[in-house]
């Protein structure tokens, strides 16, 4: 198999443990990292030690290479959109992380310089990719707890940050950052990269800086299926939480990262309610309830994952899936035009919450 030559940009918390730890590890049977962009020069000196790869300082250095079959940018999230125009007008087919940029607007200005100059450009949103997810869409489709009426997402914690993804001049906030990765996992539940009907609310809570780090929203779909995403930095007990909730018409499901639990009725063993219009009384005459005699089933799969694997998980998957497109033309798992959907999204939901910008990036930070 022909090893394509990749440059990484950034050799942080993503740069260095997501992507370089599936390019650095023996699942990686696709890419040689030739190249590293890193300003900081210790961050820059363990990328020589993993890859034995060149460094430098500025993204604008990667061209004077001839030999790059695509660019990671791992930059901060502001400077996705300078770098990758920058990239796709040069020539190299880029894996952007998200967020990508900040309007669909300048989404269709990075499609339009990717066509002009004949290469590709994808986003890593790579949550689809994990095997919960990949079940749970294939569960729901069954009609394992009948029609969907409500699914709930939650990215919970208990949080008090107060690195540069508190910041909105770096584009940072939990909606961006955080609720990115579900809001995408939504659009492909719902199957449509409509605009939904949008309720939301974001605030600061626990975070120093002046990005919000609470986001609650309900999206809701022309089909009627409401989704609803939080991301609550005061949840102490997020540990027990489950990613996905999904209420149906015959029963519920719980989805974790490592496990889905849910919970059905067959129509076949239950009797079908019949429309009382007067109170409905016990056989001996006395007030009752409704009993539908409902016969629950009860299943549940289990993952072996944890937050770290399934990382490497959805990369390994992620990476193959854009390696085929780039050498073989295959369809991309995550297509510009529905980030640009997704961006549309994001834009209304801080139309509705306009944030104050209290701080300005200082001079010595790139
Ligand atoms: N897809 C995911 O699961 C995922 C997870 C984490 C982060 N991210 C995204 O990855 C991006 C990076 O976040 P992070 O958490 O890795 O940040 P980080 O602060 O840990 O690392 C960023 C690194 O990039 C370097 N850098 C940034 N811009 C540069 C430039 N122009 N030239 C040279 N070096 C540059 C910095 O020196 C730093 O070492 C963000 O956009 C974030 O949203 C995505």
């Amino acid at each position: 198999m022909r090893k394509l030559n990749v440059a990484i940009i950034g050799y942080g918390r993503s740069g260095c443990d997501i992507h370089g730890a599936f390019l650095r590890s023996p699942a990686n049977d696709i890419c040689t990292v030739v190249a590293v962009v890193e300003n900081d020069p210790a961050r820059a000196a363990v990328a020589r030690e993993h890859f034995g790869c060149d460094t430098y300082r500025s993204y604008k250095d990667l061209f004077e290479r001839s030999d790059l079959d695509f660019v990671v940018d791992a930059s901060y999230s502001d400077l996705h959109y300078p770098i990758t125009k920058d990239l796709l007008a040069h020539g190299l087919n880029v894996l952007c992380e998200k967020p990508l940029c900040k309007t669909p607007e300048m989404v269709q200005d990075l499609i339009d310089t990717a066509k002009a100059n004949n290469v590709i450009f994808t986003i890593f949103h790579q949550y689809r990719f994990n095997d919960y997810y990949i079940k749970m869409h294939e569960l729901l489709q069954q009609k394992v707890i009948g029609d969907i009426k409500l699914v709930r997402a939650c990215q919970n914690s208990f949080s008090r940050r107060y690195d540069w993804q508190t910041l909105l001049y770096r584009d940072a906030g939990s909606m961006r950052n955080n609720a990115a990765h579900s809001i995408e996992q939504i659009m492909h539940l719902a199957g449509s990269d409509e605009m939904p009907k949008i309720q939301s609310k974001m605030d600061i809570w626990n975070s120093v800086g002046d990005a919000e780090d609470y986001l609650f929203c309900t999206l809701e779909y022309s089909d009627g299926v409401r989704y609803e995403m939080e991301v609550n930095p005061s949840d102490a007990f997020a540990q027990d939480a489950a990613t996905f909730t999904i209420y149906g018409s015959r029963g519920t499901m719980r989805v974790y990262i490592d496990k889905i639990v849910y919970r059905y009725y067959l129509d076949e063993e239950v009797p079908v309610p019949v429309l009382q219009h007067k109170s409905i009384h016990h056989p001996d005459g006395s007030p009752a309830y409704c009993n539908n005699q409902l016969v629950w089933h009860e299943e549940s799969l289990e993952f072996d994952e944890d937050i770290w694997s399934s990382f490497a998980t959805c990369s390994n998957r992620f990476y193959h899936n854009w390696y085929d497109a780039l050498v073989n033309g295959a369809e991309l798992f995550i297509k510009p035009e529905h980030i640009k959907a997704q961006i549309a999204i994001f834009c209304e939901i801080e139309r509705q919450n306009p944030l104050e910008v209290k701080f300005k990036k200082p001079d010595d930070v790139i």
